[in-house]
């Protein structure tokens, strides 16, 4: 193979046409004038985000309310008094010197009211219609109390299921999170910015904040340039070339320079190369956090390192409120970086229409919990739910009796996932009351009152119940409160005496479903043997239970496939499909167990390769996986030319059949490789996927259009290369499986 033929993308060129593109003469001539009339301290006003709005009493104080009428303060975040709401916000816009409206935010992130499977069961449904009526109905609910602001959709690229945000993350692939990154974007922010139900998005966090160490949250972070453009980026241009109005920098530090402090990051990269021209908030703290790091000195040196970088707006702390005046009156910024600053908060808030039409909480009735609302919750979580192992047992008889047991059965908090203020916990249907809502005979018996719960008190009954129905149907999991920000597992095992019950219900000799509940992948490995059917059912949000009834009974199928690679224990984590071969890749023939390597064996006699000697080298399931309640076959795989020129396509295309009884949906997927490239390339990276619903019997040929484009890399220097040399394709079930060809590109 030859490196003659590089092509290469000038990224800078690419970006300046998008800075063009977006650019309204209207708009920017209105934050000029606007600048031109306000005052240093209005300014700084417009870069402060409070973090809390309430006296304690329960009024407004009269601190808050002179510093909104002075212009000191440009947005808020959980205001939930939707009186407050409305006076602050009045204040604003009548008294304050220049009539700048505030921007009310909050974290809908999977739901305001209505809620949705946790964002990465919405991965796992692979489907972008589901992402975006999902975001565009917590648009709808959260717009009406006055929230167009909302810090979602976490774009981070996860790897690690020790990691508690793995559970608000579009999981560990860069191609399947720009599809869902482009769809959130349009949910939320609709299509008319300047609708009041338009709620803008916040894309975060920026950047590589899933990358963590060791899965331990707001963790050290090291990401090489090329790993950054092909790995973590990706998601963020297509939210930025989807229009995403603002971005949230990340807690962490990434190379050694704090995130919220990183020229490179937010001006090199953000600005310069992807063309991002809203505005930029910080995380929680961040902005000081930078002291604990290390970077900063003080409160003043931690505003003067982000204002520098470009960091536009100050989360809940107030060095920028108290430094910005003291550092322009050192000289160490200057009022036009000030200003570069405000000009991104002012061009959000004019491209909303927010000057024309404040936000104020409608008068609105019966904005909540809307029947169709609730429809596509129910309908998202079916799509979410990942069957990952049937043995003949699923879906249920009619039939049969049943018992219903486990510690999150019945747990209508707990069965919304991490990050859900608003949603109420008497409007969700937990799978008992599915199951009481029909004419299914069943018993409920708990067994463990909540995921952690250590105690076999009520193990008896539960065995009890078991004895005396056809099937069991254990749902277990983990509370919500286990995953989430700030709560990663090191040990990702079911919690609490939840594999003991396991094990003492299946001496019963009755058949088992495990349903999990939990915002990361299990470890299940101790009791997968010992079970039947095993369905991860996530978060699922408000409508669970209905959903979780529906496919247990084979109303609806599961229609999820992992948007994660399932690790067999937590200690195989960071662990991904798109991985390195390595010099010495693992495989069956190279690998011996550590129980059974021979007693005094020489050095070199078990192989030495990339293993575990005790968890060996495979996942317990790979990214892309999830079962049907039908059979697909996949055959005839077949390539436009085996030959193409860098300027031109490849298609590739391969019959799907439905060869089982049932009707299904199948998300056939398609991975590339790039066998040999001047800086080594993953194993196998997913460049396109197609769901397809199929009757019993029928095929279909689905093709994929492979253009030069999606086999270009980013190298060390920044510069994107397509390389001549030969590439491997499959088109599959999952990452793992596949039928495949190969063509060259001359
Ligand atoms: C900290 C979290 O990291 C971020 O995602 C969230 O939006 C803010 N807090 C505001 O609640």
């Amino acid at each position: 193979m030859g490196f003659l033929q590089r092509l290469f993308f000038t990224v800078i060129a690419f970006s300046s046409i998008t800075i063009l593109a977006q650019s309204d003469d209207g708009i920017e001539a209105e934050i000029h004038s606007l600048l031109s009339k306000m005052t240093i301290e209005e300014k700084i006003g417009q870069t402060s985000l409070r973090g809390t709005s309430s006296r304690v009493d329960g009024s407004l104080s009269d601190e808050l309310k002179s510093a909104v009428r002075e212009g000191r303060i440009g947005a808020f975040l959980n205001v939930m008094n939707t009186d407050y709401v409305k006076e602050l916000q009045k204040i604003a816009v009548e008294e304050s010197p220049n009539k700048i409206p505030l921007l009310f935010g909050r974290d809908v992130i999977h739901g305001f009211k209505t809620i949705f499977p946790i964002p990465l069961g919405i991965a796992a449904t692979w489907n972008k219609d589901v992402a975006k009526s999902g975001a565009r109905i917590s648009a709808l609910e959260a717009s009406s109390v006055g929230i167009r602001w909302t810090f979602a959709p976490m774009l981070d690229i996860s790897r690690d299921a020790r990691w508690g945000r793995i559970a608000e993350s579009p999981g560990e692939d860069p191609f399947l999170a720009s599809v869902l990154a482009k769809a959130y974007i349009e949910g939320f922010q609709g299509e008319d910015l300047k609708s009041s139900t338009s709620m803008a998005a916040s894309i975060k966090h920026f950047i590589g904040y899933g990358a963590a160490i060791g899965g331990r949250d707001y963790n050290t972070v090291i990401i090489h340039n090329a790993l950054l453009h092909n790995v973590y980026l990706p998601p963020f241009k297509t939210a930025i070339d989807a229009g995403a109005l603002t971005l949230m920098t990340a807690f962490n530090e990434i190379n050694g320079i704090p995130a919220t402090g990183n020229k490179f990051l937010l001006k090199d990269l953000l600005r310069d190369e992807l063309g991002f021209n809203g505005f930029i908030v910080s995380d929680w703290a961040s902005v000081t956090e930078m002291i604990a790091h290390g970077y900063a000195r003080d409160y003043e040196h931690a505003a003067e390192l982000s204002i520098k970088s470009g960091m536009d707006m100050e989360m809940s702390t107030h060095a920028y409120e108290n430094s910005i005046q003291k550092l322009m009156d050192k000289n160490l910024i200057s009022e036009k970086e000030l200003d570069f600053l405000v000009a991104n908060i002012l061009r959000v808030k004019l491209k909303m229409g927010l000057f024309e039409k404040p936000s104020f909480p409608s008068n609105e009735q019966n904005v909540f919990y809307k029947t169709e609302y609730l429809e596509a919750a129910k309908n998202a979580a079916i799509e979410s739910f990942v069957l990952l192992k049937n043995e003949d047992v699923l879906p249920l008889s009619s039939n049969q009796t049943f018992a219903v047991i486990g510690p999150l059965a019945d747990a209508p908090h707990e069965q919304l996932g991490t990050w859900t203020f608003d949603g109420d916990k008497e409007k969700t249907i937990t799978p008992v009351d599915a199951f009481q809502n029909s004419s299914i005979d069943f018993m409920f018996a708990q067994g463990l009152t909540y995921s952690r719960d250590k105690s076999t008190e009520l193990f008896e009954e539960a065995i009890s119940a078991a004895e005396n129905s056809d099937v069991i149907l254990f749902f277990g999991g983990e509370e919500s409160i286990l995953s989430g920000e700030a709560h990663s597992r090191a040990n990702i095992d079911l919690p609490g005496a939840q594999e003991e019950l396991i094990s003492k219900l299946a001496e019963t000799g009755k058949p088992i479903v495990l349903v999990i509940m939990a915002g990361r992948p299990i470890s299940i490995m101790n009791i997968i043997d010992k079970v039947d059917a095993v369905l991860m059912a996530w978060h699922p949000g408000t409508m669970g239970g209905p959903a979780l009834f529906d496919v247990l009974a084979g109303i609806s199928e599961p229609g999820g496939r992992l948007p994660v690679t399932w690790p067999k224990d937590g200690a195989q984590s960071p662990i991904y499909y798109n991985h390195k071969n390595t010099g010495r890749p693992a495989d069956q023939f190279n690998y011996t167990n550590i129980d059974d390597i021979p007693i005094g064996a020489w050095q070199s006699s078990i192989g030495n390769r990339s293993h575990y000697l005790d968890l060996g080298y495979k996942p317990h399931f790979p990214f892309g996986y999830g079962l049907t309640y039908t059979d697909f076959e996949y055959s005839d795989i077949s390539i436009s030319s085996k030959s193409i020129q860098v300027n031109e396509s490849v298609e590739i295309s391969a019959k799907v059949k439905n060869i089982g009884s049932r009707k299904g949906r199948e998300v056939v997927q398609l991975y590339v490789q790039d066998v040999v490239a001047s800086i080594t390339r993953p194993v196998k990276e997913l460049k396109g996927f197609e769901i397809i619903t199929l009757n019993p019997g029928e095929e279909k040929t689905i093709k994929f259009t492979i253009n030069p484009k999606d086999l270009s890399f980013v190298t060390f220097n920044d510069e994107r290369v397509l390389e001549p040399g030969k590439f491997n394709v499959w088109i599959g079930p999952n990452s793992s499986s596949g039928i495949n060809s190969s063509f060259e590109l001359k």
